[in-house]
Parts: structure tokens; C-alpha cells; sequence
């Protein structure tokens, strides 16, 4: 991801089309029927606003592209766990992705079906996998020997057999635009490699407490190009062919999520053209496809918006410092994370001027953007940083003992708070004083401990 050099040139064009959301309608970026200064102003900043309509038709797109497959569209927790937007995707029969006991009470607060639940991650406890056994998940995605052996001991102690896929490691490398996020090659702590896979399901196979039921792979995440997925297909199909001709027949293959989006100019991944790859390469089998999409529903239906607080220039630079930061958005400072800032409002007067989008925290690397090119903002300003749904929210924290913003849904004329804005009281939630009662502040904020309205 690009961390320095010049961005793109903010201009301010009208993006009106219902393929995009957030268009700029006469200079202003709105989201349905809602300009959003009108929300930084109702809800406070920094906040998070999510599009439904635009997520509804990701979804749609998704379901739509792989129409003649047996298609569980398993969403992926992680890139956003907001408990209103997950209860709009399993209206929409989404199915879930989740990695620990905590996405799964998630999922599940949500409606989401513990059936249409796969569950992914190197280091699952014994707690998370009683868990994911009570509640009847339709497959744990294992990532190890020590693992299958421990779920096929917690499954004899309940009674129970433990559905079971063996995520393999196909040793492929995708272009992602940080090492972070390639997870399907030979040294990443991800999966099993495919020899030891095929002992693992043999093994499998012997035990009355584990239902071999699929198989997983997972090669990493904002992936454009479709090459590596192909691979790690042919990888997959190669070991389902085998364990068949053994006697192991799979119910499943999982080819995780990754599905790219578009941050800058650059392409984003080509569901259609994929989708038919995976629809011939599946023609005949008796296979049902498991996807876990994360950032392709939900990546582009965010923004995060913030409000300018001071323009500041020092040793030749331009600071516009924001009070949105890396505690809000970690993906720039990060990964180098690229993504658009817009002005909510434009004003084609402003100059132009290579800019660092900046936070309050205390740390070099809280930044937005770096040498960006934009019409300088004023304090006051809103900007819009865009393509922030996926992997914004979930990665914030309360560094700096910072509360973490509230978030909001729009869905046509309508808005609705999907969580409050974090209170004072929150950040110390679950601490304990050790000298008696904890203090207060002299004067509570305009009669609320809540920094900014919601
Ligand atoms: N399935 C598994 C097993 C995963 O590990 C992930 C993401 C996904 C599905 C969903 O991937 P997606 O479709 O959203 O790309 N924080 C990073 C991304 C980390 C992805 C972790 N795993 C970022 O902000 O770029």
C-alpha cells in the first residue's frame, strides 16, 4: 500500500452512480438521503457511516455470481462485527466467518445461525472449541495436528462429533499490498501443509468424535488479482480427488475471503470472471462452496469522517490535523494503508497543498495520509476518508485513552445509531481503584460524561 508520494488529486468530481456509494451530489458527499456534514453534526466525529443499500448490493452481486453453486456466503466478522450491520446480513442469509468466542457471541447475538457458522484461527482454546460444539457451528477450520487433537478430545467429553475441515496452506503468494496480509504461503503460521493435511484427514477418518466434512483455504486478504486463488484451488480439488479415491468424501471447500477493493484507482477484484472459473471448475462435483468475504461487503459501504481541528506548518510540511487517528483508522499507519480523503464539503477556491492528514496521538505514526495532494481544509472542515468498513472499526482502540466514536447506518432516508460513541466511564470500565472511590471530573462535560453528542 502506498505510504508516501504524492496521492491522487482530490477533485471533487460528482460520482453519482448507485454502483458507488457516497456520491458527491452538488459539492457535497452525501449517503442516501443524508448529507454527511448533516450527520458529523448530528452524531459527532469521528464516526463511522455505513451504507445498507450499498451492502445490500454487494451482497446481492456476491450471491448473484456463484448463482448455480450451493453457496454459503460465511461473512467475515472480523472486517466489521457491528452487531447492526450483522443483523442486516444474516436478513440478507448471510452465514458467518469468526475467529474466536467472541465473534461467535457476536454472530449469534445477531441472529446468525450457528449452521451457517465456520470457524477459523490458529489458536483456538478448548473453551472456544466447547463453544463452537454446543452451539452446533457447521465446521471448525483446523489448523493443526495439536489442534485436531484437542477438538477430538473436547468432542468425546461432550458427546458429540466435531465437523471438521482441515485448512491446508497451498504455499501460493498474492500480491497483497502488505506481507501482513498473505497468509497462504509456505512460512506463514496459517494452515497445514498438504502432505500432513492428508494424514491429518486419514487420521480424521478413524475417529468417532470427528465428522470429516470439508476442506479450507485461505491465501490472504485484498487480493486483486484471481491467479492465486485458482492455484489454490487446483491445490484443493487435488486433495479432495485423493482423499475420495481413499474413501474421504468432503461435503465442502472453503476458499475464504480476500476479495479486493478499490482504495485509489486501482482494479478491484473480478468477481464475475472468478466466480465463472470457480462455477466450471466445480461442474459435476457434489461440493458446496464456502466463501468468506469480509472487506468486498462492506470495504467500500464505510466512511469515517472527522473534523479538522488546527492546519499546522512546520519544518516545510503541511500538518492538517484532524480529530480522527490511527486510534479510529489503524490502517494507515499500520499497514501504509492508502486511503481517499475528500473534503465533505468542497470549495474549489482553497489551494491545493501536499498535506499530512494527522491525529491527535502521540506518536509519529498517527497519520491518515501522508503527502497528500488536496484543497486545503480549514479547522472546522469535515473530511471523508473512504473505503473505511472493512477492518476500521473492529481494529480501533482506546490508546491514548481515547473513546472510541460512534457508528451509524443509513439506509435510504433513514439513519440509526448502530453503537454509541464511548463514554469517559467507559474507559475505565472494568478497572479497579485501589485507593477507595475513584475520582471524577470537577465539572462534568456539558452535564454528560459523553466527549461528543452519541
Ligand atoms: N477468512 C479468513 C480465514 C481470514 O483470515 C480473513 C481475513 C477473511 C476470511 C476475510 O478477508 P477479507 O475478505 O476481508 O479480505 N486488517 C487487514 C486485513 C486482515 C485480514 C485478516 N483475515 C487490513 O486492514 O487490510
Amino acid at each position: 500500500m502506498r505510504s508516501s508520494g504524492p496521492g491522487p488529486i482530490e477533485t471533487g468530481a460528482e460520482v453519482a452512480s448507485s454502483r458507488h456509494a457516497f456520491p458527491r451530489v452538488e459539492g457535497e458527499i452525501r449517503c442516501g438521503g443524508f448529507r454527511l456534514s448533516e450527520l458529523a453534526k448530528r452524531f459527532g466525529t469521528p464516526l463511522y457511516v455505513y451504507d445498507v443499500r450499498h451492502l445490500e448490493l454487494r451482497f446481492r452481486e456476491f450471491e448473484e455470481a456463484f448463482r448455480p453453486l450451493d453457496l454459503l456466503v460465511a461473512y467475515s466478522v472480523k472486517a466489521n462485527g457491528n452487531l447492526a450491520l450483522l443483523s442486516r446480513l444474516h436478513r440478507l442469509g448471510s452465514g458467518a466467518d469468526i475467529v474466536s468466542l467472541g465473534e461467535l457471541f457476536r454472530a449469534r447475538a445477531a441472529g446468525i445461525p450457528a449452521e451457517r457458522i465456520v470457524f477459523a484461527g490458529v489458536g483456538k482454546t478448548r473453551m472456544e472449541m466447547v463453544a463452537a460444539l454446543q452451539e452446533g457451528l457447521y465446521g471448525l477450520n483446523v489448523e493443526s495436528a495439536g489442534e485436531l487433537h484437542l477438538l477430538d478430545e473436547v468432542a468425546r467429553e461432550l458427546d458429540v462429533r466435531a465437523p471438521v475441515a482441515i485448512r491446508v496452506n497451498p504455499d501460493v503468494l498474492p500480491a497483497t499490498p502488505h506481507e501482513y496480509t498473505r497468509t497462504g504461503h509456505a512460512h506463514s503460521k496459517f494452515g497445514v501443509p498438504i502432505d500432513e493435511a492428508l494424514e491429518l484427514y486419514r487420521w480424521a477418518g478413524t475417529r468417532s468424535s470427528l465428522l470429516v466434512r470439508g476442506i479450507d483455504v485461505h491465501i490472504g486478504s485484498q487480493i486483486v488479482d484471481p491467479e492465486p486463488y485458482s492455484e489454490a484451488l487446483s491445490a484443493v480439488l487435488a486433495v479432495v480427488d485423493r482423499l475420495q479415491g481413499e474413501g474421504i468424501s468432503l461435503e465442502y471447500i472453503d476458499l475464504g475471503g480476500g476479495y479486493g477493493v478499490k482504495y485509489d484507482g486501482e482494479e478491484e477484484f473480478p468477481l464475475k470472471a472468478f466466480a465463472e472459473a470457480v462455477v466450471a471448475a466445480l461442474k459435476g462435483r457434489k461440493l458446496r462452496l464456502v466463501l468468506e468475504p469480509g472487506r468486498y461487503l462492506v470495504g467500500e459501504a464505510g466512511v469515517m469522517l472527522t473534523q479538522v481541528l488546527y492546519v499546522k506548518r512546520s519544518g516545510g510540511k503541511v500538518f492538517v490535523i484532524s480529530d480522527g487517528s490511527m486510534t479510529e483508522l489503524l490502517r494507515p499507519s499500520h499497514y501504509g494503508g492508502y486511503h481517499l480523503i475528500e473534503r465533505v464539503v468542497e470549495d474549489e477556491s482553497a489551494p491545493m497543498e501536499l498535506v499530512d492528514i494527522v491525529g491527535p496521538v502521540c506518536e509519529s505514526g498517527d497519520f491518515l495520509a501522508r503527502d497528500r495532494l488536496i484543497r486545503l481544509p480549514q479547522p472546522g472542515d469535515f473530511l471523508a476518508v473512504r473505503t473505511a468498513g472493512a477492518y476500521g472499526f473492529t481494529m480501533a482502540s482506546n490508546y491514548n485513552a481515547r473513546p472510541r466514536p460512534a457508528e451509524v447506518l443509513v439506509d435510504g432516508e433513514e439513519v440509526v445509531l448502530g453503537r454509541h460513541r464511548e463514554k469517559l466511564e467507559d474507559l475505565i470500565r472494568g478497572e479497579v481503584p485501589q485507593d477507595g472511590v475513584p475520582g471524577s471530573l470537577t465539572a462534568p462535560l456539558g452535564g454528560t460524561s459523553s466527549p461528543k453528542r452519541d
